[in-house]
């Protein structure tokens, strides 16, 4: 949730690194942001809101530094303002500290320090960490078992750096259930909350696992598990990230570039998995544990927000085409149900970042029981990739805009995929369902040429406070994610509901200001929905609907109709999704809000 980034080196090139750093980390976290450079003296520069504002401080002869360390803010203790804006440091100035994550026990550290006479400026959990170094270090004398001793006491989630203006050669690291990644440079070295703040200067990167510090100078990075009390020979690998995609291009927003480029999401996902020729399908992170598969006879699928809701499509994809029974939870509430696992129940963890604390807590959870647990991850080397015993990656790219929508779609991609692998091809579903995957990039494309009457229909639209979105069976996770989409980038309210509850009560909210957007594509139950739409016209409800080009029924009912191209029912929500991703982007655009970085909001959730 927030970004820290740091660099160590012979050139006096820490203050342009760490700065260009935080900015490709604002998605992250944008509150407050600040750097601790050391130079002749040690100096600390904070500012209240984006990372610009602290690029304006820095000026030339503040610049000249080959160590530095800085951090960009999303608020969890503490307000977002200068004295909780880190680098936090101790009362002498002489060890500074940045940290993302959350520190569980600091109020006890707290008072510890107090009653030892340490005081406190700032609301931060963060700002323990510098005091308890230096009480470590009256003692001990070394920096390095300071901050060991320091960060043995420490309880939560927390990625730190802090460097000591009497050791300016070394940058000083910790991690534990939040990502921490080490650049490899020629006689420098970078570090980062994740890769993207470093992808352009190396792609030999170190991730440091949980229980590990390490200190870093301009030509070693010595790493030590402090749990086992035992160095740790950790070798570079290879970055798997091309940063030219990474681009904007000609796009107004991230989010835009990252909805157009749903057709070869797909494409990437299926690229040498799907095979025509030969009917079949091949997940290579599933191979080494083809065995165990075998034996699973229930899916728990773990996941947040619009990885939930694609878990919630690979729920009915999972159990149509395997015919395996699937439960799909919120990982914030899974990790603590009291609930029975056996040896033949796997976990699908799903997460975009790889990052995300309440999936992590949720496969850790299971850890014990020998449940499989396999991730549908995008972030390559991401902690959820690691940790899961196997798994099948998205291949989506890099996904900047805080909003997520090619990962949807290369994430229900692939939950198809493992869908039909599961099946082993003995239902009637899977040579339909895979013939039909293939074309699906094309039908994309056709979906996104509809763009310029999405936009108008959404400059239509924007002006209203409040949305239901209704859907059945496969429309009904899509009704629930095109409402996170509205609500997450216009703050307009919006519920999703399966359409068969709107009877139950829903159906009071409605009249002539409370649009509904109704997904009623060709399908058995399309009648059904149909009626719901007539059933809201009756109450005055204005009704945008999303119908299968050529049906002549819907549009006799609501208000509006975007059509997507026919395809299955099981692949609907590839093509239903996109409209509803379109749809949010231009309300909106429409409304002058920040698409890229929605207030409160932040890409990765790395805290509980
Ligand atoms: C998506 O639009 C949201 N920004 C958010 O709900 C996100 O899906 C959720 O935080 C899960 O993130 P993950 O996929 O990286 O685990």
């Amino acid at each position: 949730m927030c970004g820290i980034v740091g660099y160590i080196g012979k050139k006096n090139s820490a203050s342009k690194f760490v700065l260009s750093g935080l900015q490709s980390l604002e998605y992250r976290g944008y509150d407050s942001a600040g750097i601790a450079l050391l130079s002749k003296k040690p100096q600390v520069i904070k500012q209240v809101g984006r990372v610009e504002g602290l690029a304006n401080q820095v000026t030339d002869e503040k610049a000249d530094s080959h160590i530095g360390i800085g951090h960009t803010r999303w608020a969890t203790h503490g307000s977002p303002t200068m004295l909780n804006a880190h680098p936090h440091y101790n009362t002498d100035q002489t060890v500074f500290v940045v940290h993302n994550g959350i520190i569980e026990n600091y109020q006890e550290l707290r008072e510890r320090l107090v009653s030892e006479g340490y005081s406190f400026v700032s609301e931060t959990d963060t700002e323990v960490v510098p005091h308890l170094i230096d009480f470590y270090l009256r003692k001990h004398k070394n920096f390095f078992t300071a901050f060991g001793l320091a960060i043995k006491d420490l309880e939560g989630a927390y990625a730190i750096a802090a460097i000591y203006d009497k050791e300016p050669e070394t940058i000083y690291v910790a991690r534990l259930s939040s990502p921490l990644v080490i650049g490899v440079g020629k006689d420098e070295h970078f570090i980062a909350s994740d890769a993207t703040a470093l992808m352009d200067r190396t792609k030999k990167v170190i991730y440091l696992d949980d229980y590990e510090i390490a200190a870093i100078t301009s030509d070693n990075v010595s790493v030590h598990n402090i749990k086992e009390a035992v160095e740790v020979k950790r070798a570079a690998e290879e970055l798997d990230y091309d940063h030219e995609k990474a681009e904007l291009g000609d796009y107004p927003h991230f989010m835009l570039k990252e909805i157009h480029e749903a057709p070869q999401t797909i494409q990437a996902a299926i690229r040498g998995r799907v095979r025509a020729d030969t009917n079949t399908i091949k997940l290579g992170g599933l191979e080494a544990v083809s065995q165990q598969l075998k034996y699973i006879d229930r899916i728990v699928i773990v996941a947040c927000g619009t990885s939930f809701y694609a878990g919630l499509v690979g729920e009915y994809l999972i159990e149509e085409i395997a015919g395996i029974p699937v439960e799909v939870q919120l990982a914030s509430e899974f990790k603590y149900r009291k609930e029975p696992f056996s040896r033949s129940t796997a976990l699908i963890a799903i997460s975009q970042s790889g990052e995300t604390a309440d999936t992590i807590a949720a496969i850790k959870k299971v850890e014990n029981y020998g449940v499989l647990t396999l991730g549908v991850v995008n972030a390559v080397g991401s902690t959820i990739a690691r940790i899961t015993d196997a798994g099948v990656y998205c291949h989506a790219g890099h996904e900047q805009s805080v909003a997520s929508t090619k990962a949807f779609i290369a994430q229900v991609t692939v939950l198809t995929e493992i869908a039909l692998h599961l099946s082993e091809g003995r239902t009637p579903l899977y040579k339909p369902v895979l013939q039909e995957l293939l074309e699906l990039p094309d039908k994309a494309k056709q979906v996104l040429e509809n763009a310029p009457e999405i936009e108008k229909l959404a400059k239509k639209y924007s002006s209203y406070r409040d949305f239901l979105y209704l859907g059945r069976n496969y429309a009904y996770p899509c009704a629930l994610e095109g409402s996170l989409k509205l609500k997450e980038l216009s703050y307009i309210h919006a519920e999703g509901y399966a359409a068969g509850e709107m009877k139950h009560g829903p159906l009071a909210m409605i009249d002539k200001d409370f649009p509904t957007f109704a997904i009623a594509c060709d399908s058995e139950l399309m009648e059904k929905t149909i009626s719901n739409i007539q059933e809201i016209k009756a109450r005055k409800g204005p009704v945008l609907a999303i119908a299968t080009e050529g049906n002549k029924k819907v549009s006799q009912h609501a208000d509006d109709v975007i059509y997507v191209p026919s395809t299955l029912e099981q692949l609907q929500p590839l093509l239903v999704c996109i409209v509803l991703q379109l749809f949010a982007y231009y309300v909106a655009v429409e409304k002058g809000y920040n698409v890229d970085r929605p207030r409160n909001l932040a890409k990765s959730v790395t805290v509980e």
